[in-house]
């Protein structure tokens, strides 16, 4: 089992959309059995909501649906993930200052360092802005490469 964790602040805008645009792209390609998928947010603060509407809405209008509810990232829970794929540095940071044990060394990562060159590095947060149809085009173009990355490492067809 390959077990994903996508982390983001809140938990309701990015990485439930990465959660589930990389669902999708591993359900089609017969992939399924093979993933443990989750996401959770470095913040407390939306514990139990459901997605954002405006991540439920871009997801909605390209076939996805979603229906996970924010949890908070544990320190404990980490060593469990063989990829932790955060949104942004701010995300790399308080993660990798809530790891006191190691857990992710090697094994964290920003999702837009498996997109084409000249994308960002940071996927920006829709929370503040709406621009929920921009993101949802980084976070596709991640989860392919991420996709693709995994599959070259661990010999998937
Ligand atoms: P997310 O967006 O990290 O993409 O889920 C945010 C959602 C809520 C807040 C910040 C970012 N907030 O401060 O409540």
């Amino acid at each position: 089992m390959i077990r994903v964790l996508f982390v983001c602040l809140g938990n309701i805008c990015r990485s439930p959309m990465a959660e589930a645009v990389f669902q999708q792209r591993v359900n089609e390609a017969g992939l399924a059995g093979q993933f443990e998928i989750d996401s959770a947010g470095t913040g407390g603060w939306h514990v139990g909501d459901p997605a954002h509407r405006g991540t439920q809405a871009v997801l909605r209008r390209n076939g996805i649906t979603y229906n996970g509810r924010a949890r908070q990232v544990q320190p404990a829970e980490l060593h469990r993930y063989d990829y932790v794929i955060a949104m942004d540095a701010d995300n790399v940071s308080d993660l990798r200052r809530m790891d006191r044990s190691g857990a992710l060394d090697g094994k964290l990562h920003q999702l837009l360092a498996f997109a084409p060159d000249g994308y960002p590095r940071d996927v920006p947060d829709p929370y503040y802005n709406g621009k929920f149809d921009a993101v949802y085009e980084l976070v596709d173009a991640g989860v392919a490469g991420l996709l693709d990355t995994i599959r070259a490492e661990h010999n998937l067809p």
